[in-house]
């Protein structure tokens, strides 16, 4: 008989995994305090944007497998409960709030059957599995708890959860290894990679790789500062250093920095268990991988007031882009959408475009001005900021667009337009990392 699946928590990490594992063929029930994010589940629809999710979701909706419930009662049937809840920034500091999490264990502890096994998904700290499943004992000694951590992104969420580059799963006993190995039997078959690992190995995989990409990142960025003091291209030297397969080429693309619900906080969370740990000397450098980040979303208001002037007062600025990347409605820590706030609390007219995340991004920013449509948002603009890389902005033609802005300059903050195409169409292009003088 398949197993039966529960999953905990139903945001953007367990809406998906509880979508995938029924399109898998295991039935599924999904659980979340929240009931008008259940409601909402319940009928198909998905609260957020992610590319084929909606579809997937509806569809195993309705051939009965997957189902939603904010009655924690009805878990007591699952033989498998995965936790993914969030884990935010708590709010004065840069440890993470574990509060859902704990709760969630504590909530399900004892509805597990004998031989049952809670699995973690959610990103933690390096040492909350081992209290969590000695918690779980204490409660329920016939269950058991492994770790297994997720790496999807988003945008990607579906593909990232059916086909995963690599499956790692931190248990203490061979049991909860061999169940693990039942719930992903379709990809084991696929050859997906298979690492276990302990507890404490597993959790960090997943703050290490987030902190290899953070400082991919930054050091790309970091040598788009030094490209633009020495009169260098950084799209260039990218790419020429990503020829070498032990550097390769993703990740290295230069702009406004990462944002976004996990690499800012995981690594911040990740400093601070650190010191905890009395390692700290270990990931000091992430404190500069963190402020290289956000020095580039200043290079870019640099150059705004290079532009216009120091004064921004009045003047109209068009942003192009709100979420922290694309295809994606996520606002959380969005580099484009802080740039923007920042101008604005300047002083300046800020018309801010995104063709998915408007409606968060004006629920983090109310007193930005927001406009539907590109045409509208570059009206009369004395500058144009392109900060999130859709495709849609490397679409628009740069000759028509001219006669609709004041002043045909625009910088380019992810080095995703064509340079040449505005150039040639008369617009001043300026870019992160590029030589500036025209
Ligand atoms: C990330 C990890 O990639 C994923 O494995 C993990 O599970 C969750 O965190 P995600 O937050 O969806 O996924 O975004 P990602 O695609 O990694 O991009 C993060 C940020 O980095 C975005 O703001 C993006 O614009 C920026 N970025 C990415 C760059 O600035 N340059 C790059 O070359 C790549």
């Amino acid at each position: 008989m398949a197993l039966k699946l529960s999953v905990i928590g139903t945001g953007y990490l367990g809406a998906t995994h509880a979508a995938c594992m029924a399109s898998l063929g295991f039935d599924v029930i999904g659980f979340d305090t929240e009931a008008s994010k259940i409601e909402l589940l319940s009928k198909g629809k998905v609260p957020f944007y992610e590319p084929g999710l909606e579809e997937l979701l509806s569809e195993q909706i309705k051939s009965g497998r997957l189902t939603f419930t904010n009655n924690v009662a009805d878990l007591a049937d699952a033989d498998v409960h995965f936790i993914c809840v969030g884990t935010p920034q708590i709010k004065n500091g840069n440890a993470a709030d574990l509060t859902y999490v704990n709760s969630a264990l504590e909530a399900i502890a004892k509805l597990v059957k004998p031989g049952g096994l809670v699995v973690g998904k959610s990103t933690v700290p390096v040492g909350t599995a081992t209290k969590l499943r000695n918690r779980l004992l204490e409660l329920n000694p016939k269950a058991d708890l492994a770790w297994n951590p997720e790496f999807l992104r988003e945008g990607f969420a579906v593909e990232d959860t059916l086909r995963p580059n690599r499956l790692v799963v931190g248990v203490v006993n061979d049991s909860a290894e061999q169940i693990l190995k039942e719930v992903y039997a379709t990809n084991l078959k696929d050859k997906t990679p298979w690492v276990r690992a302990d507890l404490p190995t597993a959790e960090l995989v997943k703050v290490a790789a987030n902190s290899f990409l953070a400082t991919k990142i930054s050091f790309i960025n970091a040598m788009a500062e030094i490209c633009e003091a020495a009169g260098g291209d950084v799209t260039v030297l990218a790419k020429a250093i990503g020829y070498d397969p032990r550097i390769g080429s993703r990740f290295l693309q230069a702009g406004i920095g990462f944002g976004g619900g996990c690499l800012p906080k995981d690594i911040r969370a990740f400093m601070a268990r650190a010191e905890e740990l009395g390692a700290s000397q270990a990931v000091e450098f992430l404190k500069e991988i963190d402020a290289i980040n956000l020095r580039a979303r200043q290079r870019v208001i640099e150059l705004v007031r290079k532009d216009l002037s120091d004064d921004l007062q009045g003047k109209k600025v068009a942003i192009l882009g709100a979420a922290f990347k694309p295809d994606s409605d996520d606002v959380r820590d969005s580099p484009a959408l802080d740039i923007a706030a920042q101008i604005q609390a300047a002083g300046a007219v800020v018309t801010v475009h995104d063709p998915k995340a408007i409606a968060n991004a004006q629920k983090r920013f109310p007193a930005l001005n927001f406009a539907d449509d590109v045409n509208a948002t570059l009206k009369d603009a004395e500058i144009v900021l392109h900060l999130t890389e859709w495709k849609i902005y490397q679409e628009i033609d740069p000759v028509k667009v001219k006669s609709i802005v004041k002043n045909p300059i625009v910088i380019d903050g992810r080095n995703a337009l064509d340079r040449h195409l505005w150039q040639s169409a008369g617009w001043k292009f300026r870019a992160l990392g590029r030589s500036n003088n025209e």
